[in-house]
């Protein structure tokens, strides 16, 4: 697509015509995997301005959100909560109990992983994980190496993770968590669907792998030519590495 803002654009029409589609209602929720970044910020806008505008209801949507800091409070700016609340949820009518993200606080976090793929199990598979990718093609927190079976678990933070991040931390690399909880990409592998966003030149050498090469735990996005419905989404940028 030609750009950033298009991409945005087409992935909420989709996510407005999957829900549409499904046509969820009590006791039939329609699942939702989410992403954080700024990626997806375009994409959030529009299905909020689609919920405002009468066309998408959120009522019977359950939302289960990639990943999350260790040990960040859920109102720091810069943790996923807070991301969540304020570019989404706050906006339209999901009910808070039915959007679920990974707590970076909890006493037993091995535990709070299990959870949520114990949430995710309970809720029936997740319908349509949206995804987005790092310049190393990592997806979620499964930085270059994780396992492609991988689930839900506690990642240490790579060194060049933190470098990355640290411009949200007042540019201060010991403010930036070490630690974070992540879905695995088995998690996500183990969705009906899955649609990835990709904008931005930076991008590009990842979609090259993710697509042209060979699966390899070094580029994790690359698992999803294994998938049986996996879509990316991507703008002009992106596509500069491709042959
Ligand atoms: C988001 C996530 C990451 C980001 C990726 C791209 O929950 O887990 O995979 O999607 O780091 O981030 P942006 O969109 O900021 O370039």
């Amino acid at each position: 697509l030609e750009d950033a803002g298009v991409v945005a654009d087409w992935a909420a029409r989709f996510v407005l015509q999957r829900i549409t589609q499904f046509a969820p209602g009590p006791g039939r929720h329609f699942v939702l995997g989410l992403p954080t970044g700024g990626t997806p910020l375009g994409m959030y806008r529009r299905l909020i301005d689609f919920y405002k505008e009468g066309r998408l209801s959120f009522k019977y949507v359950t939302t289960f959100n990639m990943d999350e800091y260790v040990g960040l409070p859920r109102d720091h700016p810069e943790s996923y909560h807070y991301y969540m609340w304020n570019e989404f949820f706050k906006h339209v009518d999901i009910d808070p109990g039915n959007a679920h993200v990974l707590d970076g606080n909890a006493a037993d976090l091995v535990a709070e992983c299990r959870r949520f793929e114990d949430l995710i199990a309970a809720a029936g598979g997740v319908h349509l994980f949206i995804g987005g990718i790092g310049p190393d093609g990592h997806i979620a927190f499964n930085e270059p190496g994780s396992s492609l079976v991988s689930r839900t678990r506690v990642k240490t933070l790579a060194y060049d993770t933190l470098e990355a991040n640290k411009r949200f931390f007042g540019n201060d690399i010991s403010k930036v968590p070490r630690q974070a909880l992540t879905v695995g990409v088995g998690t996500v592998m183990d969705a009906k669907e899955v649609m990835i966003l990709i904008t931005g030149v930076h991008k590009s050498l990842a979609l090259a792998k993710a697509v042209e090469e060979g699966v390899n735990h070094m580029w994790t996005v690359s698992a999803f030519q294994q998938h049986a419905q996996a879509l990316f989404v991507c703008d002009e940028d992106a596509t500069l590495e491709l042959r």
